[in-house]
């Protein structure tokens, strides 16, 4: 859906098996957190931006092979982003949310323009999170969560790109 060579990179990801070499403590502690990702990283920088990539509506067919994750919808909105800690590229982000759960106060996923999506996900607090999985492309670090903020499954894929402070 982009030529963003970092956005691209998101297809490339495996996932982790019971096998796979595991992330080291350091490693963990970031791909494990459960709050706001943007407000981490921005502890060790002065300014995160956010380039965005493709955004919009998607059919089924245009979508990845996270559907499975997801309910069956016609459509998915698709959020694709690169995240900037000052001027390196720091993290890839996907949302992919059903459609049909755009309405209500989730409609706003649709608008968040520039601002990086954590400060809606998490403005009053921790929304619920079924699952944390863990992934990599070569030597990077990718982590895959469904959150459901108002009971309304969103998909979110981040990877971590080689300047990211997960690699110390
Ligand atoms: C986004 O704005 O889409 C975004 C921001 C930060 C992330 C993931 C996605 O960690």
């Amino acid at each position: 859906m982009t030529d963003d060579p970092y956005i691209s990179l998101l297809a490339s990801i495996q996932w982790l098996t019971a096998e796979s070499p595991q992330p080291n403590p350091t490693e963990r502690d970031w791909l494990m957190e459960c709050g706001s990702m943007t407000r981490r990283l921005e502890r060790h920088c002065r300014r995160i931006s956010v380039r965005r990539g493709w955004e919009g509506l998607v059919t089924a067919d245009e979508s990845g092979d996270e559907l499975a994750l997801l309910p069956a919808s016609e459509r998915y909105w698709l959020r694709e982003v690169v995240l900037y800690g000052d001027d390196a590229p720091w993290l890839a982000g996907r949302m992919v949310i059903p459609e049909s759960m755009l309405n209500g106060p989730e409609y706003a996923l649709t608008t968040l323009g520039d601002m990086p999506l954590g400060r809606w996900l998490f403005r009053d607090g921790i929304p619920a999170r079924d699952y944390i999985q863990l992934g990599r492309t070569g030597s990077l670090w990718a982590r895959r969560s469904c959150l459901r903020p108002n009971g309304k499954p969103l998909l979110l894929t981040e990877l971590f790109l080689p300047d990211a402070p997960l690699y110390g």
